[in-house]
Formats: C-alpha cells, sequence, structure tokens
C-alpha cells in the first residue's frame, strides 16, 4: 500500500515479503520484532528474518534492532552474519513487567549491527547532537599510556556550551495510556536511530511495522520507507495513523 512521499506499507509475513525487496536497496533496518517474551499472540521470534535482512542492505547500511537482553541472548544463533557495533539504551519512566521478584525492568535496548563482512569506515553514520554542552568546560584528554607513546595533550574548550555527542542512554516517556499498540514506541527513541543511520532521502524498512512508528518517524524526516506488517488490525491502525501524519514540508 503506497501511503505516498515514498512511504510503503506491506500487509504480510516478513518471512515470505523479505525475499521480494530488492537486494542492496536498504540504508538501514530499524525495527521492533516480537520479543517473544509475552502471552500476546503475536509475540514469537520469527526465525530466519534477520538472515533476509543481510542481503537487502547496502554497502553501507545497517540494522537497529530494539529488544531486551534476554531476547538478545536467547536468540543469539539468529544474528549469525551479523557483527555488534553499539547500543542505546531507552530508559522509561516505569516499566511493564509484572514479576516482583527481581530488579524493576524499566529500560530496552537497540542494538545496532551491521553485515560481518562490513568494516566500520564504510557504514554511514551522522553522529547525532543536543545542544546542551554545559558552558565553560574544559576537558583534557591524554591518549592512554597503553597505545604507546603519549604525544601532546589534546585541550578541548567549550566557552560557550553549545552541541555534544547524543548519549547512549536517552529517557523517553513510553507510550502507556496513548498507545495505539501494546509495544508501541516512542516516537522519540526511534527518531535518534533514523538519523544515525539514514543519509537523506534514503531507504529504511522494518519488517515488524505494527502501528507505523518508524514510518512515521521516516516521513516526518523526509526519508522513504518500507513497512511490513503481518496483523490486519495493526496494518489499519498504521494506514490511519500515516495518512494523518504531516510529511517535512509538505501535506501528505
Ligand atoms: C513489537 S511490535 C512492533 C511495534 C512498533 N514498533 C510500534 O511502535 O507500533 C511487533 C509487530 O510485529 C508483527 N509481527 C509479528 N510477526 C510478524 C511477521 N512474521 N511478519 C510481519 N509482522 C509480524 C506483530 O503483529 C507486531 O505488530
Amino acid at each position: 500500500m503506497n501511503l505516498g512521499n515514498g512511504i510503503t506499507l506491506i500487509h504480510g509475513d516478513a518471512l515470505t515479503t523479505l525475499p521480494l525487496i530488492e537486494a542492496g536497496s536498504v540504508d538501514a533496518v530499524v525495527t521492533d520484532p516480537p520479543y517473544g517474551e509475552t502471552s500476546l499472540k503475536w509475540d514469537r521470534w520469527p526465525r530466519g528474518w534477520l538472515k533476509l535482512c543481510l542481503s537487502l542492505l547496502k554497502p553501507s547500511g545497517s540494522l537497529w534492532c530494539f529488544g531486551s537482553m534476554r531476547m538478545f541472548l536467547d536468540e543469539v544463533a539468529e544474528f549469525e552474519g551479523w557483527r555488534f557495533v553499539q547500543d542505546v539504551v531507552w530508559e522509561k519512566q516505569n516499566g511493564s513487567g509484572l514479576h516482583n521478584d527481581r530488579f524493576r525492568r524499566v529500560h530496552e535496548h537497540a542494538c545496532q549491527f551491521v553485515p560481518k563482512a562490513q568494516v566500520w569506515a564504510d557504514m554511514f553514520k551522522a553522529p547525532v547532537t543536543t545542544p546542551d554542552a554545559t558552558a565553560r568546560t574544559v576537558r583534557r584528554k591524554a591518549r592512554p599510556a597503553h597505545w604507546g607513546a603519549i604525544g601532546n595533550e589534546h585541550v578541548f574548550t567549550s566557552e560557550d556550551g553549545g552541541p555534544r555527542l547524543m548519549r547512549s542512554v536517552i529517557a523517553m516517556r513510553n507510550m502507556h495510556g496513548r498507545a495505539m499498540h501494546p509495544t508501541q514506541k516512542p516516537e522519540g527513541i526511534v527518531e535518534p536511530l533514523l538519523r544515525y543511520s539514514v543519509p537523506g532521502g534514503g531507504l529504511v524498512l522494518d519488517p515488524f511495522a505494527g502501528s507505523g512508528t518508524t514510518l512515521a518517524v521516516a516521513r516526518s524526516l523526509g526519508l522513504r520507507c518500507i513497512g511490513i506488517e503481518a496483523n490486519t488490525k495493526y496494518v489499519e491502525v498504521a494506514t490511519n495513523r500515516l495518512r494523518g501524519t504531516l510529511a517535512l514540508g509538505g501535506a501528505a
């Protein structure tokens, strides 16, 4: 279904739909798969989807996958062919777990992977900043001794504040009470991932689109996006949501 401005939502199973996408066409896969941790009917890990995504990426492409540490460790074999490069922690204001015999989980991970053969220099990256550096900060960084000869000390001075690299722990309210989907991600946690990993006008793929959060953020950033969703109910939710979302610089 073409939702305009380069946004496409496909109603189907990711496992049968992914092979139909053009190989080497995708700048980044950004997705929130079923974690396999709840009793929700659709919450089953779709075995084999990661392998299908490998050939879809451009040589500079990468994959961001939301999940819990338990999910990543339980499914570690599924990540064969991928190399972990970094992670972001989403800190929520409260958790959703009902367990009273462990730490209350108020965070999730978004982990970035690249195909194993890809080197860091090849990966597209546009580091994201926040405009909150403390004014008059002076940092001195010397090369650690184990790096070999110690050169001149590098002095960094920020006299007037300004941008600094976005922190890897991002606090963001979850969608409780205003969600259209039981595991809906806030747009604010998806946005920095797209800004970081997709060049202007690039193509994002979300094989588990749910209520269409990745598609909505892609549209707001002027990116193209293909979403896949198996559940008829959520296809409808995402379609209505996208039909009401304004594109950057123009009406939808
Ligand atoms: C964790 S939710 C994604 C929620 C989404 N991030 C949002 O903000 O709304 C995962 C979604 O994957 C869908 N799903 C599960 N298995 C699928 C499959 N094999 N193919 C396509 N979609 C699937 C589920 O119906 C569910 O909506």
